[in-house]
């Protein structure tokens, strides 16, 4: 009989919180992970399901009524996720108003991520946004750009011209570029509604002294975008750490001529 971990939707799950976990960006229970599923994708393991009582969210998501999502596990540790799927992710569907969510599958003697609140009020907004696009949101704490938040001033345009200048795939991967959340208490309503309007803006956002929220139209897209941020990151920490003036960079001028060539359009705010 098929498992819910045959589907093709959980396999791709399971491999990106691998891929995060062998980065080293989710120590012990750190990070998140949640996708919006597709209903053709329902349909193939809805006979598996086993429906919990109904929880309340604590933030409304109207526009995500009835919608089901595929989550971590508060408090799991994603290198137990391909070992054991069934404790540390599971399915969860939302109830007809967006105010409450049920356990369906997996979850066992857990709850979903902590961070709901935050990627529930992304999803909604990315999937208004978008036009049902986006479907991945993805948190992790991502060691370099997690120490740039001590250093830098916490700005939208501090960091984006900063994570652009480091790497020249940057502007073109990230050309809207990222906002910055300064520090708040994680895991509740006020940090999922900074984060909502920053993210009206960006598809990446960092949070001050602590990791980064990323969404994308899947799983590879979204993973991608915040590997490229991070490894910016890192070759900005380098740079720090050999010597604080740079011999050259990447000019404000060189920003407009590879926006033109790669098509991409860079806002002026973030180049001078
Ligand atoms: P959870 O284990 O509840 O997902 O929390 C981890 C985390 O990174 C909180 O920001
Ligand atoms: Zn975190």
């Amino acid at each position: 009989m098929m498992k819910v971990t045959d589907a093709g939707f959980v396999k791709e799950f399971i491999r990106m919180c691998e891929d995060g976990n062998s980065l080293g960006w989710h120590e012990r229970n750190g990070g998140n992970l949640s996708y919006r599923i597709k209903s053709s994708e329902i349909s193939s393991v809805s006979d598996l399901f086993s429906y919990g009582e109904w929880k309340d969210i604590t933030v409304s998501v109207p526009g995500l009524a009835n919608e089901y999502f595929l989550v971590t596990g508060s408090g799991r540790y994603f290198k137990n996720v391909i070992l054991r799927p069934e404790e540390s992710i599971g399915i969860i569907q939302l109830d007809n108003k967006g105010d409450k969510y049920r356990i369906v599958w997996g979850l066992e003697n857990s709850k979903p991520t902590s961070e709901l609140p935050t990627h529930l009020m992304n999803h909604e907004t990315k999937k208004i946004l978008t036009n049902g696009e986006h479907r991945v949101i993805y948190h992790a704490h991502t060691t370099n750009v997690i120490a740039l938040t001590f250093v830098l001033p916490l700005k939208d345009e501090v960091f984006t011209h900063k994570l652009w200048e480091m790497a020249t795939e940057c502007p073109v991967v990230f050309p809207d570029g990222v906002g910055v959340v300064e520090w708040m208490v994680p895991g509740g309503r006020d940090i999922a509604l900074a984060t909502r309007e920053k993210m009206k803006e960006y598809d990446l956002v960092v949070w001050a002294h602590h990791g980064m929220f990323a969404s994308g139209p899947d799983f590879d897209t979204t993973f991608g975008l915040m590997h490229t941020a991070e490894k910016s990151a890192e070759i900005l920490v380098k740079v720090l750490s050999m010597r604080s003036e740079m011999l050259q960079t990447i000019t404000d001028d060189d920003f407009r001529n590879l926006a033109k060539e790669f098509n991409v359009t860079l806002k002026e705010k973030f180049i001078g």
